[in-house]
């Protein structure tokens, strides 16, 4: 009998989500590797066992129990896209967007994302950690353990890393892993030309992007907003093979509004991700199907918009495409702190069904921000980031809506309370 820390048992299901090669691609989607009256054993931090209780049982001693009956049993989420960290609001201008105004054209008169770039400058480092963290909090309430923060918000050098420095204290500072992205090309600042800001950013941001990474012995995502009067194709495959070079990897936001072949790049670079993906080409949807680079749909932020159309994610596996979810947190286009929202929407505006959206708000998800190895399924060797829902059938996420079916939060191995601090 081997001593474990934590037995999770009489689970009426716990869903494993396998995946040992990679994340599930095309029509393997969906695949949760289901166990009835399940049980979870958690030893250093870590998944030791899973399996039914019965079986458990006769191999562990535990201890600490909890009793799962009426309860399903599922990993994690893992928000693979979020624009955390930033600071102040934008109610002001979801107010002028009911009435009419587009997002674009909100951002064409200095709005948008340049009005969060302002705040965030003006902020100090202690404003940026403490105004975020209450969203880590809320995150982890909801049930996601892993989430990827993009800078953005500084749009130059000493702001950038500002916002670098404040993912690695809200990292420190809440049990939430965080995965950082460096984005100084996510929008144009003011007063600058486009030309004159991705010299910049190829000569001055990146590269001392890359000497904070080497300090401290990270490897960061490099992403760029590759978007119709943003960044165009030219000028992102200039960022990105730039930062290819320093030794970032690679994610690009491509399609949101106009598909001008940013997720056909991403395949070619060897992008670990490709997200939004609205209006995204046939050709560049074929691309997925060959390439590695990841699909990360974003529903949140149509749904936000206002908008109509979605991810085409019936096309993308059709392809054999690899799809993960995210919830895209932004003061402008989608301020959403909930995976089990992401996964409401993506069953309605892009036909998944409750499992599929399940591995793809986990093992996929994981897999987009370079993390599949560590979390997002329930297998032995992993982390021990796991959900207990309130409800038997995991099938009643995405069903029900506006109410949290998260119970409670173990996250590498510890039992959390509700703001995401263990108990
Ligand atoms: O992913 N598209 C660019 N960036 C965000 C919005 C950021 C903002 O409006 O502050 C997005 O939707
Ligand atoms: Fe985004």
């Amino acid at each position: 009998m081997e001593q474990v820390d934590l037995l999770i048992h009489s689970a009426s299901q716990v869903c494993v989500v396998p995946g040992p090669d990679g994340p599930q691609r095309g029509d393997k989607l969906g695949e949760l590797g289901l166990i009835r009256d399940g049980a979870v054993a958690v030893k250093n931090g870590r998944i030791h066992a899973v399996g039914p209780t019965e079986i458990l049982r006769q191999q562990v001693t535990a201890v600490t129990e909890i009793d799962a009956s009426g309860r399903a049993v599922i990993p994690g989420f893992v928000d693979p896209h979020t624009h955390i960290p930033w600071y102040g609001d934008r109610a002001h201008e979801f107010e002028q967007r009911v009435a009419g105004a587009s997002y674009m054209e909100i951002m064409a008169a200095g709005g948008g994302i340049m009005s969060t770039v302002r705040a965030t400058r003006q902020a100090s480092l202690d404003d940026l950690v403490a105004d975020n963290l209450p969203r880590l909090q809320r995150m982890m309430s909801y049930g996601t353990t892993s989430v990827e923060c993009k800078t953005g918000y500084g749009l130059d050098t000493a702001t950038e890393l500002k916002q670098l420095e404040a993912i690695t204290s809200l990292n420190e500072a809440h049990p939430l892993d965080l995965t950082p992205t460096f984005l100084p090309a996510h929008a144009v600042p003011a007063g600058q030309e486009t030309e004159a800001y991705v010299a910049q950013v190829i000569e001055e941001i990146l590269p001392a992007g890359a000497a904070w990474m080497q300090q401290r012995g990270v490897t960061l995502f490099c992403d760029v907003f590759c978007e119709e009067g943003v960044f165009d194709i030219d000028q992102t495959r200039r960022i990105l093979e730039t930062a290819r070079d320093l030794g970032y990897r690679l994610k690009v936001h491509a399609d949101e509004f106009v598909g001008l072949g940013g997720t056909k790049l991403a395949v070619e670079l060897g992008a670990v991700s490709a997200d939004h993906l609205v209006q995204t080409p046939d050709a560049d949807i074929a691309a997925l199907g060959r390439g590695q680079t990841i699909a990360v749909a974003l529903p949140g932020t149509p749904f936000g918009l206002g908008h109509h159309d979605y991810t085409p994610a019936a096309k993308i596996l059709a392809a054999g495409g690899a799809l993960a979810l995210a919830t895209d947190c932004n003061p402008g286009t989608c301020w959403c702190e909930s995976m089990q929202m992401v996964i409401a929407l993506a069953c309605r505006y892009l036909g998944l069904t409750q499992a599929q959206a399940l591995v793809a708000s986990t093992l996929n998800a994981a897999h987009a921000i370079g993390r599949g190895h560590d979390v997002g399924s329930l297998e032995p060797g992993k982390l021990a980031d796991i959900l207990l829902l309130q409800v038997a059938d995991y099938r009643q996420l995405g069903y029900r809506f506006g109410t949290n079916l998260v119970e409670t939060v173990i996250k590498r191995g510890e039992i959390m309370d509700r703001t995401g601090f263990s108990q």
